[in-house]
């Protein structure tokens, strides 16, 4: 049976992935999900599958070498699903160091336990062991031509310290793959949205807020462009190039979704809007007036925008949630898991772990 290892399980898009692997392969494989459980680790977004046979929850940090080469030592892994980062480009403003520590030493300790239990004696490794390491558009920097677009060949050109340390993440896996032959591949995506997202970024910070009759900041003008894809769709793509893509290659992952912030914003209140009955009283509150305009990131990148041809040409990927059906879909995860937010605001999220493995 195939077994998987996948890090940062617990967070956004490594939940997501899990529910993915277990929809399209069932009891055919068996997933080690190993995450640290920072703030943004939320074990109730597995709940669902924690009952599993085949599935396995660790608790590790990713830069500790023994507890990361024991867990390979112990189990016959061949599929390594790397997601495992501090994700948050504000944070990473605030405190660089721990955006390094996990992002690139993470990443090399990952990749040294990966090659110590795969490497043969000659060099090689077996034919269907991989490493995928799952990385961001934002290595590429900012464009600011229009009609210009991000491809597998656009010059590396990080500004923020997280995606600086993505950048470094992702040259160290292009290393292993250059000096030592290492089975990888890497996906670069931009922005994802749905269910399960910590309510630090864009789309549930706003829909929280407003649901709240809360302030909703908008940075600087308003006017940076992001490249929206609904979550499962960049799991499906990292599925896919695993399965089909050629080893030592980096693919773009995006669905030419791109949209200004306060667009993003207005789309919200007026789904939220059309969404909730008139009985609600939280209905009155979701209106245009709770836009507010703030102080601008630092260093903020004006726009994000990927050519997704390589992926579609090798591979066979392409989106298939729109943005209007993503958005509904996500606002209608938040209204149907009140608790789940509830939890994450309160931090009672955090409890969970020690009820569920009573620690
Ligand atoms: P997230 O912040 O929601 O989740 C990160 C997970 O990693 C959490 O469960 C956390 O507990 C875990 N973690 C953090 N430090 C750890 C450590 N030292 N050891 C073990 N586990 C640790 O992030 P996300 O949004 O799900 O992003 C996942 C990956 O996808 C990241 O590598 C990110 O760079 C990349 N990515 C994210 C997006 C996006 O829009 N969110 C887009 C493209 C790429
Ligand atoms: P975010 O979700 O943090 O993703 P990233 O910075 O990785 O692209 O932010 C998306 C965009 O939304 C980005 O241009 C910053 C902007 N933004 C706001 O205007 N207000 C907010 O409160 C947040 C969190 C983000």
């Amino acid at each position: 049976m195939r077994t998987y290892l996948v890090t940062g399980g617990a967070g956004f898009i490594g939940s997501n992935f899990i529910h993915y692997l277990f929809g399209k392969y069932g009891d055919s494989i068996r997933v080690i999900n190993v995450d640290k459980l920072t703030y943004a680790g939320n074990l109730e977004n597995l709940r669902d599958v924690s009952g599993r046979e085949n599935y396995t929850f660790i608790r590790a940090d990713i830069c500790d070498a023994d507890a990361i080469g024991e867990i390979f030592r112990d189990n016959d892994i061949s599929r390594v699903v790397h997601f495992a980062a501090e994700s948050h480009v504000d944070r990473s403003i605030r405190d660089p160091g721990v955006f390094v520590r996990t992002n690139v030493l993470g990443t090399l300790v990952m990749l040294n336990a990966a090659r110590a239990a795969w490497e043969r004696p000659d060099g090689s490794y077996p034919e269907d062991h991989r490493f995928l390491h799952v990385s961001t558009d934002e290595v590429y920097g900012s464009l600011s031509e229009p009609d210009t677009y991000f491809y597998e060949t656009t010059k590396y050109d990080p500004h923020s310290p997280y995606s600086a340390s993505k950048a470094s993440s992702d040259f160290m896996v292009k290393a292993y793959m250059d000096t030592y032959g290492f089975p990888a591949n890497i996906t670069n995506c931009s922005n994802n949205y749905g269910p399960y997202q910590f309510p630090e970024k864009l789309i549930p910070l706003m829909i929280n807020n407003a649901l709240n009759g809360r302030k909703l900041p908008v940075y600087g003008d308003g006017l940076n462009v992001r490249d929206w894809l609904y979550v499962e769709d960049h799991c499906k793509g990292i599925d896919l190039v695993m399965e089909k893509g050629t080893l030592g290659e980096t693919y773009n992952i995006g669905g030419h979704n791109e949209r200004q912030n306060i667009v993003i914003v207005k789309t919200i209140i007026s789904t939220l809007r059309d969404m909730l009955p008139d009985s609600d009283p939280r209905k009155a509150n979701v209106t245009e007036d709770l836009i507010t305009y703030v102080a601008d990131r630092k260093g903020h990148d004006r726009r994000y925008a990927i050519a997704p041809d390589k992926i579609r040409k090798e591979v066979g990927w392409y989106p298939e949630t729109t943005f209007e059906d993503g958005i509904r879909k996500t606002i209608g995860w938040y209204f149907a898991n009140p608790e789940w937010m509830e939890h994450v605001t309160s931090g009672a999220y955090q409890t969970y772990y020690k009820e569920m493995y009573s620690e």
